[in-house]
């Protein structure tokens, strides 16, 4: 079989951070509730002149910088986000002009809450397995600017951000094993009806359509894979959908107990190896995610960026899981491994430095640029971005270049 999967992964987030000590006193909300109850730090803030099309062009500019591939060699454009700009008119035709791709390129948006990314990264795997894409590669940019009520509980749970995954053949990040285990239900967990710029969400019960999935997913791969061994042996480590780090941790509790039961193991000794378990595979992978927030579609792959860029050097040639989670629901469960060579590649994404390099913002300036929602603006000179959203005309969105993409 040919070897699949991400090439080059590129990360845009907003230049303004909140951090979430300063939110909580404003709320009367007990500090150790955040940091500790959701494990989270701080989130992005998105200014007016950023929207989602502005994120992925800005992520997908970066991975192709990085990939240093031609434009001529993407024959696919996928957009994923569950936070689009127009009900018809789809995120990626933006995209295609902004980073000027060939005419001769398909491209889509794809919807299907947090989880579209995943599918979007499955859907061009895919097509590049098929022979459809003559040689050429997918580019599959998630996208999200996670909105909640001003003071609602979720508020803590908001982000911004995009990921950018340039797939072909021969990848020089993580190579997709090509199995996957899938499930869907029908829940109302998390929604955003379409007169609505934020979500609602039942917030305790989308935790535990969350879990319930993980455990649909994670049973499929199993018996799709059955024969390599426990589930737990196979991977280096466990990378989850992080609405909030807390979550990730619940899943892989969830994970472990069910199969440390599977596999006959001692109920008292349970406790202890769960959460060494869960500090050695995936509290690593957790620190952008803790700085960012919740990123939809693009969380799963933040959480696989930091760990490339920061243990790539311990990982190379090693396993990881991925679970991606989309309420609704939808969610899969499936291997990659970091090919050898990647620490380098992955020391390319420029993660770190860019949520070094950001500006944090008091609680006074967020709710303002929250008010202001996505609607137009520009931007200081010195901003990182290649291009901003700087508002409508005539019902039409207008975005400018900063530099060259
Ligand atoms: N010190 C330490 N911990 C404290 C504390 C304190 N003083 N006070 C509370 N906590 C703990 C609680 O015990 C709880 O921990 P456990 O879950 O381990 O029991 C944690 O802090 C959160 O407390 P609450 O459950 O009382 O918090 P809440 O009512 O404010 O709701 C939430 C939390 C449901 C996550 C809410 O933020 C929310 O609705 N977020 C959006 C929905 C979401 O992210 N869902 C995730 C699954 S769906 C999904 O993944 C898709 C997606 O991206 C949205």
């Amino acid at each position: 079989m040919k070897t699949i999967g991400i090439d080059t992964l590129g990360i845009y987030v907003p230049r303004y951070v909140l951090p979430l000590d300063t939110l909580a006193q404003a709320r009367g909300v007990p500090v150790e509730k955040i940091h500790l109850g959701l494990g989270a730090r701080a989130m992005a803030v998105a200014p007016p002149w950023e929207d989602t099309v502005t994120l992925a062009a800005n992520a997908a500019a970066r991975a192709l910088a990085q990939a240093q591939v031609s434009r001529d060699e993407i024959g696919l454009l996928v957009v994923a986000t569950e936070t689009a700009v127009d009900h018809a008119k789809p995120a990626s035709i933006f995209l295609h002009d902004l980073l000027g791709l060939p005419a001769n390129c398909r491209t889509f948006e794809l919807k299907h809450a947090c989880y579209s990314g995943t599918a979007g990264v499955m859907m061009a795997a895919e097509w590049v397995r098929s022979g459809s894409a003559r040689g050429r590669k997918a580019l599959v940019v998630a996208a999200d600017i996670a909105r909640y009520d001003l003071a609602s509980s979720a508020e803590f749970t908001q982000g911004a951000g995009a990921a950018a995954m340039i797939v072909g053949e021969n990848p020089r990040l993580l190579a997709l094993d090509g199995v996957s285990g899938v499930y869907a239900r029908n829940v109302y967990d998390f929604w955003r009806p379409l007169d609505r710029r934020e979500a609602l969400v039942d917030g305790k019960f989308s935790l535990s359509c969350y879990l319930d999935a993980l455990d649909g997913a994670a049973d499929e791969y199993r018996a799709l894979t059955a024969g390599a061994g426990p589930l737990l042996e196979r991977f280096a480590a466990f990378l989850y959908h992080t609405p909030f780090p807390k979550m990730a941790y619940k899943a892989h509790l969830r994970l472990f107990e069910r199969e440390w039961t599977r596999a006959g193991g001692d109920p008292a000794g349970l406790a202890e190896a769960a959460e060494a378990s869960y500090a050695a595979l995936v509290d690593p992978a957790l620190d952008a995610a803790r700085l960012v927030g919740n990123t939809y579609t693009a969380s799963l792959y933040l959480c696989l960026a930091w760990l490339a860029e920061q243990r790539g050097a311990q990982l190379e040639g090693r396993d990881l899981a991925l679970f991606s989670y989309g309420s609704g629901c939808c969610a899969e469960f499936f291997g990659g491994r970091l090919v050898e060579g990647s620490a380098r590649h992955a020391a390319g994404i420029g993660l770190a430095a860019m949520l070094a390099a950001r500006e944090s913002v008091s609680v006074e300036r967020y709710e303002e640029l929250s008010r202001a929602g996505s609607a137009g603006g520009t931007p200081p000179a010195d901003t990182r971005a290649h291009c901003f959203f700087s508002g409508v005309t005539d019902h039409k969105r207008n975005y400018e270049r900063t530099a060259s993409v």
